[in-house]
């Protein structure tokens, strides 16, 4: 009897072929889990990519709070009619540091894995108070009181956030840390009085590239401010003019 043929002995029994079948899914298992052990890091780094600053990590939970991701996707999948769409497919590296990350599961609107710097803040403050006023046939609700919510560092609790963020791995230092309630102001307002000596500048020192402006053209920084902070910086952190993926290079 062919070795072949003694397979009729499995297909005939099926305690045994339970028993192989594992034995099967086990090596295979083992194949792909085991290595994964003996990895530093899964993830590709890649240049530009950075921890939040307060008020974009404010803004992160706010999307969060309010369901953004219930109806938006932050993945831009490497296929033709995405990376046309909605720019360069996304890098593991770019979503590093969101605990948790913002993948989404659906679309009922669109993507905005790199809606930073799409549209103008204004646009923004226009779109989040009244979306059907820019987009008619829109479906998204309205989120014109984030607006009226004035916030601060300590009621956001942003230090205690970052420390978190940091117990599961990302790497904000002891300074951004301390210095999160100054970096918080000052990403809107550079010439804040809560600075004595620290001046805006040092902001862009400890998170290079972030964006400081008044986001929602009001004194206060309110939750309108974080959200739009946080949507600007989106998909912006990598220049993909200079960025090749290691597999090419
Ligand atoms: C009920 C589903 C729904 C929810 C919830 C929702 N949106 Fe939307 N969103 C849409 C739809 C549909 C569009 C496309 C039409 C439009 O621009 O309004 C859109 C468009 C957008 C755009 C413009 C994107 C682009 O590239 O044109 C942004 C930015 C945006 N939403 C942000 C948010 C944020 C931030 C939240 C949470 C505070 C949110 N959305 C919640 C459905 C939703």
């Amino acid at each position: 009897m062919a070795l072949i043929d003694k397979h009729v002995i499995l297909e005939k029994n099926a305690t045994l072929l339970l028993i192989f079948s594992l034995l099967v899914v086990t090596v295979g298992g083992i194949v792909e889990i085991a290595p994964l052990f003996y990895l530093e890091n899964t993830i590709e780094e890649v240049e530009g990519v950075r921890p939040y600053s307060p008020l974009e990590l404010a803004g992160r939970n706010i999307y969060i709070r309010e369901g953004c991701y219930v109806c938006h996707s932050q993945m831009i999948r490497p296929m033709r009619d995405e990376v046309e769409r909605y720019g360069h497919y996304s890098l593991a590296a770019e979503s590093m540091y969101d605990h948790p990350f913002q993948w989404g599961s659906k679309r009922t609107g669109p993507d905005l894995a790199r809606v930073g710097g799409r549209y103008s803040d204004e646009w923004h403050v226009d779109h989040m108070m009244d979306p059907q006023s820019v987009v008619p046939e829109s479906v998204m609700p309205k989120y014109a009181f984030l607006m009226d919510n004035v916030i601060s560092a300590e009621s956001t609790y942003i230090d205690e956030v970052m420390a978190t963020n940091r117990f599961v791995g990302v790497p904000y230092t002891d300074e951004q840390i301390e210095l999160a309630k100054i970096d918080f102001v000052s990403q809107v307002d550079p010439f804040a009085d809560i600075f004595d000596d620290a001046d805006g500048d040092a902001l862009l020192e400890r998170y290079p590239g972030a964006q400081t402006r008044n986001f929602d053209g009001q004194p206060e920084v309110t939750e309108m401010d974080a959200l739009i902070a946080y949507l600007q910086v989106l998909g912006t952190m990598v220049d993909f003019s200079t960025f090749e993926p290691v597999a090419s290079r």
